[in-house]
């Protein structure tokens, strides 16, 4: 009913604009003394102390979140994560021990694929912690450590304000196992969990920019196929942004490392195909122009979606959305959101069901 809705015409949109709170309350539990800290959920340091790898089990959005995880991670740690589809996991050897720590994501926390590679993982003798939205849903239950989001419920079925947590929880796992292994100091620890608090009002303002990327909308809706492309960070936060599109639109998207454009997909860029080039990341800032500059070369219509106030050659895009400037490892947060908004005012142009997209269901209890 529209008063669910809180006024707004869609589920989907009530919950891109919940994603302040829903990150305000699930980072400040966790934080005691400026530190992360996972006392009240009952996470034993322990698990961080005696893990050597990480492997991430989810499906979907919430398999997205891992890769995210992943790029964070590895970037800032040092520890090696392998981020594994529960589907494929669940078939074949899994390549973990008592050693790996398993990160089980679900927003449901019912998706029978995701519940079944985490049964595996358990019997390979792997401590799991999942991160799940549903309270005392059966991931919840049969982990071994639960980092409940606190989202509140999501009933659209393609997932925005679970997948920020989802992050969210990634990094705030990250920063506490660097601080218990030493990899952090309690001052680094405390720098970055007042960057990953910085993302809420960053996230704000990006809302602000809601009608900017309405107009973008407008173009895409008529295009068969759109791309994704970014590096680094960029790329993980691609993925989620092509599905995104794809679920609740219909307009065939992928996403591409963007120096991979070059090895076979630049052959699909022609005449005004829309190209989403993603270019937070200031180490490849200079790297992903020339990237565009390749596809603007072969008639694409490019959305670029950058940080700050960088002074940029401003024939190399269509249309400019910038996100603040930030520390790049956090600016998934802001660039999620119009990634969403671009997704969700693709479908409602097009006059789609967007809180309930052809074919999919909210939780996938089908293996
Ligand atoms: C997200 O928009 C999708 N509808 C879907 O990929 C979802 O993330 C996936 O099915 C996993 O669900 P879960 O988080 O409830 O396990």
């Amino acid at each position: 009913t529209a008063a669910q809705k809180g006024g707004f015409p869609h589920f989907m949109l009530k919950e891109i604009y919940e994603q302040p709170e829903s990150l305000r309350n699930t980072i400040t539990p966790r934080i005691v003394n400026s530190l992360p800290d996972f006392t009240e959920d009952g996470i034993d340091d322990e698990v961080f102390k005696n893990c050597e790898n990480i492997t991430v089990i989810a499906c979907g959005t919430a398999m997205h979140a891992g890769i995210v995880g992943k790029a964070m991670i590895e970037s800032e740690l040092r520890i090696p994560v392998n981020v594994e589809i529960a589907s494929e996991f669940r078939y074949k050897e899994p390549l973990i021990n008592e050693k790996t720590l398993v990160i089980v994501t679900s927003q449901s926390g019912e998706t029978i694929d995701t519940l079944e590679a985490m049964r595996l993982a358990k019997r390979c003798g792997s401590k799991v912690i999942s991160i799940v939205n549903v309270k005392g849903s059966t991931i919840a239950r049969e982990s071994d450590y639960v980092l409940y989001t606190h989202a509140g419920p999501e009933i659209a079925v393609a997932s925005t304000k679970a997948y920020s947590v989802q992050m969210a929880a990634m990094y705030l796992i990250g920063c506490r196992l660097g601080l218990v292994k030493g990899i952090y100091s309690e001052e680094q620890a405390k720098e970055f969990i007042s960057k990953l608090l910085g993302t809420i009002p960053v996230i704000e303002e990006t809302l602000l920019q809601a009608d900017e990327v309405k107009t973008v909308a407008n173009y895409i809706k008529m295009a068969p196929d759109a791309f994704f492309i970014g590096r680094g960070m960029d790329y993980t936060l691609s993925l989620e942004g092509a599905l995104k599109l794809k679920e609740i639109s219909y307009v065939h998207a992928e996403a591409y490392a963007a120096g991979e454009l070059k090895h076979g997909t630049i052959a699909l860029i022609t005449e005004n195909v829309p190209v989403i080039a993603l270019a937070t990341q200031p180490a490849v800032y200079e790297k992903m122009v020339s990237n565009i500059r390749e596809v603007k070369a072969r008639g694409a219509y490019v959305i670029l979606i950058s940080m700050g106030d960088e002074v940029t050659d401003t024939q190399i895009c269509d249309k400019h959305i910038r996100i603040p400037k930030q520390d790049s490892l956090f600016t998934v947060f802001a660039a999620a959101v119009i990634l969403q908004l671009i997704a969700y005012y693709t479908s409602d142009a097009k006059g789609l069901d967007v809180d309930k997209p052809r074919n999919l269901a909210k939780s996938v209890t089908v293996e």
